[in-house]
């Protein structure tokens, strides 16, 4: 696993190609695929399920899938989504009644698992289960939409996060979703984090390559 993993949102992606959006943006230098699923009930939009994650391993995709589940309740869509071939599974603890059990069942159907955490929800969660995780997702936007503006404040966050992940000794990613640019991951990595989801500032651009590029350039710039 490289040190810093880069991961385009599909949300952004053309979903008319979404096979070959997914192609060129592994080509492109990306690690993880953003895979986005909203429900129109936790938050107010509506993507995509199983079928399309299973859609992009029959194309032929071999990156992990690093599902974001935004959806209310969550338990029951999560042996689906491993059927499907996902590699991370991450929840909103809000958005489950038992934050435990959703973490153990995400490991017993053989994926990995990771919890999110909204700007203004606190990582309290996290020091109870910690040892059945392992990615932390911090949102740096409100969910439910891509291309919205980065919230300054989570960078705090990030840093509390940082501490708390490091002083478990675990080997746990801590990622960043919303509104990440070439002009802020920088900044962003900085303060911790090292799983960098993009949407629009990857996908909104003519040459995936070129932008991831500048990307990992800023992130070879950091200093920690
Ligand atoms: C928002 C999603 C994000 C979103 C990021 O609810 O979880 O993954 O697609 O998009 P950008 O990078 O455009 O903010
Ligand atoms: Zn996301």
């Amino acid at each position: 696993m490289p040190e810093y993993v880069i991961a385009p949102s599909i949300l952004s992606a053309n979903f008319a190609r979404l096979g070959e959006e997914v192609d060129a943006v592994i080509g492109a230098g990306a690690d993880f695929v953003h895979f986005d699923v909203m429900d129109n009930h936790y938050v107010p939009n509506l993507t995509i399920g199983p079928l399309v994650c299973e859609a992009l391993r029959r194309h032929g995709v071999t990156a992990p899938i690093d599902v974001h589940l935004m959806v209310r309740p969550v338990d029951r869509i999560v042996p689906d989504f491993a059927a499907a071939g996902a590699s991370y599974i991450t929840f909103h603890p809000e958005a489950s009644d038992h934050v435990d059990r959703t973490l153990q069942l995400i490991r017993e159907q053989g994926c990995k698992s990771g919890l999110v955490f909204n700007p203004a929800t606190p990582l309290t969660w996290l020091r109870h289960v910690i040892d059945k995780v392992d990615m932390v997702l911090l949102m740096s936007v409100n969910p439910g939409f891509g291309g919205q503006g980065f919230i300054d404040y989570v960078l705090d966050k990030v840093a509390e996060a940082r501490e708390i992940i490091d002083a478990s000794g675990r080997d746990i990613r801590l990622e960043i979703d919303g509104g990440v640019k070439i002009d802020n991951i920088r900044r962003i990595a900085e303060a911790g984090a090292d799983t960098f989801v993009a949407g629009s500032a990857i996908f909104g651009t003519a040459d995936y390559a070129a932008t991831i590029g500048r990307m990992r350039a800023e992130l070879a710039a950091a200093s920690r």
